[in-house]
């Protein structure tokens, strides 16, 4: 059990179950660019972990970028996402977006909407998490490591009001118990 400002979490998933899912991601993934040179474009904060485990796990070439939008205050999602960052140097490439957690969707469809705008050759996305009764977008999310209830987690980049990202596992918010 851990406690973060003034919440407690418990052990969700081993960094052992973490690192298998992401190897086998990362396979996957190069099944399907084994021709290519991906860039890994990361959403920061939260995926900077997932990626860095992601791409040693990658056997091919590979670029790496990272971009910054912002959609979480407290634990739950404000539905607006704000702040952007950086989207150039990526013309004509294959790009993979990296998130940490796709929840109601708010965050991925602001950054699919900066796709569309943008000069890429191709893009796909990429996340750990997908919590399937949270998310109300219609947007594809092509690799996805674990769907998961709708509960907030922490650590491994995921963090609760900035706290929590350092940890190698996850945890998940402690149910309440009313006995
Ligand atoms: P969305 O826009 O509602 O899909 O939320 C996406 C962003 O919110 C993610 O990139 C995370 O940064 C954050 N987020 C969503 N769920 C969680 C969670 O359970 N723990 C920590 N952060 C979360
Ligand atoms: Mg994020």
């Amino acid at each position: 059990m851990i406690k973060l400002h003034d919440l407690e979490f418990e052990p969700y998933l081993s960094a052992n179950e973490l690192e298998e899912t992401i190897a086998e991601l990362a396979q996957q993934i190069h099944i399907d660019y084994k021709d290519k040179t991906p860039v890994f474009v990361g959403v920061l904060n939260g995926s900077f972990m997932f990626l860095s485990d992601l791409v040693k796990h990658y056997p091919g070439p590979c670029e790496i970028q990272f971009v910054r939008f912002k959609s979480y205050e407290g634990t739950n999602s404000t539905g607006e996402v704000k702040t952007l960052l950086d989207f150039s140097n990526l013309e004509g490439k294959d790009l993979i977006i990296v998130e940490d957690i796709v929840d109601t969707g708010h965050t991925l469809e602001a950054i699919v909407n900066r796709l569309e705008q943008g000069e890429q050759k191709s893009y796909q996305i990429a996340s750990l998490f997908l919590k399937p009764e949270a998310y109300q977008k219609e947007i594809e999310i092509n690799y996805v490591g674990m769907a998961i209830p709708n509960n907030f987690i922490v650590g491994y980049g995921l963090d609760y009001n900035e706290l929590g990202r350092n940890l190698p596992e996850i945890y998940q918010l402690k149910q309440q118990h009313n006995d």
